[in-house]
């Protein structure tokens, strides 16, 4: 009888193929595939994929809608360099009373890096070979300790770890296996964000297997149904959090929890705001935060225009040129209200995509290799319009912003070489500023160089800048623990009027020189 109201909402729905194999099937298999039918609700999922695929074919006149964002709302690490340490100082005193909590969105299948674990498993080959979890989890420690000192208060920076049905187990079991990396266990809080059917251009929804569908997470703005589902804001607000910082798992630089960016957003008085950098080559596959009709919000890569694009300013940067790290600051209460109210709000975001399914006539796997049909997704960055108040702070990409979307090759772009020479660039940097030299293997100084972003003589920082590259056009092997130092701070007492002989390594441990004996 089930199985019989079953078949007619599906073939009501013009998905009766789904039971094309029901009669193979063994009863364990029948049971599975019916609980995940039974799940779907194909009359909404209709009218979303619709609705998707209608946007999908452009969404109307766009590039005529689109303003770069007006100055206002705009901070900036650089120009404004001065107001630093007071955002710094508000930022750290939110830390030091438990008010801010870090939100790490790593449900994404990292398809194009092509890795079967999650992401932040991923070891880009640093000195240490440290993964990028941990990466991040010695960042939050380093700066609860931070807070402590400033402020003589025990604190606590809680993390947030959404994770989808593919990668929750591995990320748990990799948390367990380490410790925590430090981090107390109870205050690292994984949920699962929900999945979507993926389905071929005509709207059919496809089976992965002949007893499973084909099942894809839904987006990284499937977040704030997740946290509604999992009671997640409620248990921010018990523990009295008042500031988010929300990012990806993919970028080896994220300042997480920044003290700076959320005193800038505090001091703003946001509900909501953005980071990002200088978008400079318009085929870069980033958002960028604009205003479409007056809104704020993100035009992801996937549907700006290469026209809109490639339009310049005078004097002659992109014009269009924030580009989205996918770093976000959101207050409690806003987050509460999107949750609430918004999300059935914002639009799904179709993806084509190379989806295995299995051939209804043949029985057959198919791999196809080109895209054969749709992913829906939600963004994470589509609540920006709901905000009050909403504001951009810009910081360099040298300082903040490599991420891991691909494997090693030939061109080099956002793989794990270019993240490992981002950090270690970085490092470099921070031993130079901080009074420290390199020598090469004939003991002579490699020279320094300042560096200019991008060739902009305004977004020159105060402090001293390096070189990236030792005589080999390799960067400087250096690699200081998190745990020693959270941004450049702190580093006078080790390097301060010596010199070293790289790879440099500076942890809890102490200074690791191995050059030296190497020379
Ligand atoms: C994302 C941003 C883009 C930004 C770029 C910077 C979105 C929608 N796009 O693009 O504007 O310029 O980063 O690097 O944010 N994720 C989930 N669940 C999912 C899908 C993804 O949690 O269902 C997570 C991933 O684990 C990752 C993050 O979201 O941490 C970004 O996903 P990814 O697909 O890499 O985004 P991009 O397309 O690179």
């Amino acid at each position: 009888m089930a199985f019989e109201a079953l078949r007619r909402r599906l073939e009501a729905a013009g998905q009766g193929h789904l039971l094309r194999f029901w009669a193979e099937l063994g009863e364990a298999e029948r049971r599975a595939l019916g609980e995940q039918l039974q799940g779907l609700d194909c009359a909404a999922l209709r009218g979303c994929s619709s609705s998707a695929l209608e946007e999908a074919g452009g969404r109307p006149g766009l590039d005529g809608r689109m303003e770069p964002l007006p100055r206002a709302v705009l901070g900036s690490a650089t120009r404004d360099a001065e107001r630093l340490p007071e955002w710094e100082r508000a930022g750290l005193h939110q830390i030091s009373q438990s008010k801010v909590a870090v939100l790490l969105l790593a449900g994404g299948q990292g398809t194009r890096l092509g890795v079967p674990y999650p992401k932040g498993m991923y070891d880009v080959g640093l000195p240490s070979h440290k993964t990028l979890f941990q990466i991040q989890a010695e960042r939050i420690l380093k700066l609860q300790q931070l807070a402590e000192e400033q402020h003589g208060t025990k604190c606590v920076i809680p993390w947030y770890i959404m994770t989808s049905g593919r990668t929750m187990e591995s990320t748990k079991e990799f948390f367990l296996k380490h410790n925590y990396f430090g981090l107390k266990q109870e205050n690292v809080i994984f949920f699962q964000q929900g999945m979507l059917p993926a389905m071929g251009f005509d709207g059919k929804i496809l089976l992965e297997e002949k007893s499973k569908v084909a099942m894809a997470p839904d987006g990284n703005g499937g977040l704030y149904r997740a946290l509604g589902a999992h009671g997640i804001v409620e248990d921010m607000e018990r523990r009295g959090i008042w500031s988010i910082h929300m990012y990806c798992v993919d970028n080896i630089l994220v300042k997480v929890a920044d003290p700076r960016f959320i005193g800038f957003c505090i001091e703003k008085g946001a509900e909501c705001g953005a980071k990002v950098v200088e978008k400079t080559n318009p085929m870069e596959p980033v958002g960028v935060v604009c205003r479409v009709d007056g809104m704020y919000q993100v035009v992801e890569y996937s549907e700006i225009s290469l026209a809109t694009a490639q339009k310049r300013s005078p004097d002659g940067r992109l014009l269009f040129n924030a580009g989205n790290i996918a770093n976000h600051y959101l207050t409690v209460p806003f987050l509460r209200a999107v949750v609430d109210i918004y999300e059935p709000q914002l639009k799904h975001h179709v993806a084509q995509k190379k989806i295995p399914y299995v051939d209804l006539t043949t029985g057959q796997l198919v791999k196809p290799d080109k895209p054969n049909g749709i992913k829906m997704e939600k963004f994470v960055f589509d609540i920006f319009p709901f905000a009050k108040q909403f504001v951009v702070y810009e910081v360099l990409r040298e300082d903040e912003f490599s991420p891991l979307k691909n494997a090693d090759s030939q061109n080099g772009k956002d793989d794990p070489t270019a993240a490992r020479h981002a950090l270690m660039s970085l490092h470099h940097c921070w031993v130079l500023n901080a009074g420290g030299h390199f020598v090469d293997e004939n003991g002579t100084r490699i020279p320094v160089i300042p560096r200019i972003p991008n060739g902009r003589p305004d977004a020159i920082p105060a402090d001293v800048h390096c070189t990236l590259k030792d005589a080999n056009d390799l960067p400087v092997q250096c690699e200081i623990s998190p745990l020693v130092s959270y941004g450049g701070e702190g580093l006078e007492k080790y390097v301060e009027n010596k010199e070293f002989h790289a790879p440099l390594i500076i942890d809890e441990n102490g200074v690791h020189e191995w050059g030296k004996n190497n020379v």
